[in-house]
């Protein structure tokens, strides 16, 4: 295929998951001025993020409700907002109106969202959570495995996307990650016939996020730990610096 009839490829969009920095800031109860979340989604948009990503858990471990109100409302990118499937959460994206809410399983006890979410067993909720959400133009997807069933059920639920849990094609070795991969594969291609857009995340690092980039049909990365982890290491520099010269100023 020569260049010219090549079709241009679109980029993949990134939404930057900023809930590492709140718990970065929850560790010391909230009491310091920064991590500033504000300042953060400033800098992320300043250098191409397309979208940020929070997660308002159960157990308010690291956004607040303050954080999502003044997020959405001072944001200079969309917002998606991960969120279980209650009511209580439903209240909340119905009145702070993010652009998305990603709908993801919860678990009190886990360190982070361990596993994709079970849409065909809560078919009916997550249908007339959708269609409340879509009345108020808020735009939904559902965080699955990359499985046919989830596909299949996430259209039948109403939703605007599908956002594939990458995390055990991440960790996977050998083997399994062929077979994973496979998996991926195919649960795109499914939701892209479906009219599905095609979003990913978890665990994703630079070396992954390069071949996930090459995945059929995907348009979005949401990723977060391992961005705040690399912040550290390429920006501690410039940190030690200023510092120094707090110091001895
Ligand atoms: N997408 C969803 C739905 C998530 O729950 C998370 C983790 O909070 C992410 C993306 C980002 O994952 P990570 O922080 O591992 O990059």
């Amino acid at each position: 295929m020569n260049s010219k009839n090549k079709k241009a490829k679109k980029a993949v969009r990134l939404g930057v998951n900023i809930d590492h920095a709140a718990t970065l800031r929850q560790v010391r109860g909230g009491s310091t001025s920064y991590p500033d979340l504000l300042e953060i989604v400033k800098l992320i948009k300043k250098a191409g993020a397309h979208q940020i990503t929070i997660h308002l858990r159960e157990d308010r471990r690291h956004i607040q409700d303050h954080d999502v109100i003044r997020l959405c409302r001072k944001s200079p990118l969309p917002i998606n907002l991960e969120m279980a499937m209650s009511e209580e959460m439903l209240a909340v994206a119905v009145k702070n109106k993010p652009e998305w809410v990603c709908f993801v399983p919860e678990k009190r006890q886990e360190l982070t969202t361990e596993g994709g979410l079970d849409v065909e067993a809560y078919s009916e909720t997550l249908k007339d959570m959708t269609m409340t959400l879509n009345q108020k133009k808020i735009l939904v997807s559902m965080f699955i495995e990359p499985s046919l069933v989830q596909v299949e059920a996430s259209a039948a639920a109403g939703a605007q996307a599908v956002e594939f849990h990458t995390g055990a094609w991440v960790l996977a070795r050998g083997p399994l990650k062929n077979k994973l991969w496979k998996d991926l594969v195919t649960a795109s291609l499914k939701a892209h016939e479906l009219g599905l857009k095609v979003h990913v995340g978890h665990g994703l690092d630079y070396d992954h996020s390069k071949k996930i980039g090459k995945l059929p049909h995907v348009r979005e990365a949401n990723i977060g730990h391992s961005m705040i982890c690399y912040s550290l290491t390429e920006g501690l520099f410039k940190v030690t610096q200023k510092m120094l010269k707090a110091l001895n100023s």
